[in-house]
């Protein structure tokens, strides 16, 4: 018989709609680990803690709203999540509860795979807690980065964090940059027909965080003026990796998680 598993999970609100069960379990199994990864709902981060404290569970990934809330709860933060001030996975280390981010791992390691980062510049638009932690992850990298928002006031804030420059949003400030990402949800199911910004300069690389379309308009109009594009799938998957190796200690099947998180977008 076998040994009762090694638990983790996701804690949100709502968590019906998560991908993270489903691509974390098929990883267990594809390499044969006594692992369950299940899906926790929770309306509060003090509810969610109090619980956590009682469940012996390895790991948990942390979702929308708690990301930021839950830190207050936390004795131990790694220095990066401290500097991007969100939390997206809790690992259980003898009995404490320690915060790390890996969203900024999976938005650079999915850049990377497209273009070196060295020398470059980027455009982020928006300045909402995916725009921060991708902000942080590129600034690490050496980028030179321009936060560009809808309001101008939290671009300034988010700017003045990462010491770059910022705007409103405004495709002839984005001329002479090497990548582009779009951090708002502009484009997502049910207004595909929406982009954040229409006028792509040519041979550059553009990055959306939103997956449902995976190809969103912005990634077609930048597909056409012959730009790499990076969908929204890269930052999810590789954010998932990186819980996955703190999780179990082990490389995670990339190529099997990604398979799951496209049936399951399908
Ligand atoms: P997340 O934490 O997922 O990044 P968020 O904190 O709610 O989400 O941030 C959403 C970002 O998308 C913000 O930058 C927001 O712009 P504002 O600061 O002006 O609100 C941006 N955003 C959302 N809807 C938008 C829209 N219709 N047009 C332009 N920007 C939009």
């Amino acid at each position: 018989m076998k040994n009762n598993p090694t638990i983790c999970a996701v804690i949100g609100y709502p968590i019906g709609h998560s991908m993270s069960p489903a691509v974390h379990n098929a990883g267990y199994e594809e390499l044969g680990l006594n692992y369950s990864y299940k899906a926790l709902e929770f309306q509060s981060s003090l509810l969610a803690i109090n619980e956590m404290k009682k469940r012996n569970y390895r790991g948990y990934s942390v979702t929308i709203p708690h990301k930021v809330s839950i830190m207050q709860y936390l004795k131990k933060i790694n220095s990066v999540a401290l500097d991007i001030g969100a939390v997206n996975t809790i690992v259980n280390e003898n009995g404490i509860l320690n915060g790390y981010n890996t969203d900024f791992i999976g938005a650079i390691r999915s850049i990377k795979e497209v273009i070196t980062l060295k020398d470059k510049k980027a455009v982020i638009l928006g300045a909402g807690g995916a725009a921060r932690a991708i902000g942080f992850g590129l600034k690490n990298e050496g980028v030179e980065l321009l936060i560009q928002n809808r309001t101008v006031e939290k671009a300034k804030l988010l700017a003045s964090s990462l010491s770059c420059n910022y705007s409103g949003i405004n495709p002839n400030l984005i001329k002479n940059y090497d990548i582009i990402i779009n951090t708002t949800p502009i484009g997502m199911y049910p207004n595909e027909d929406m982009s954040i910004i229409n006028d792509i300069p040519k041979g550059c690389v553009v990055q959306d965080i939103v997956y449902n379309p995976l190809e969103t308009k912005l990634l077609r109009i930048a597909k056409k003026k012959g730009c790499k594009t990076i969908s929204g799938i890269g930052m999810f998957l590789y954010q998932a990796v990186e819980q996955f190796k703190l999780f179990t200690g082990r490389e995670a099947p990339i190529e099997k998680m990604k398979q799951v998180i496209l049936e399951e977008l399908s």
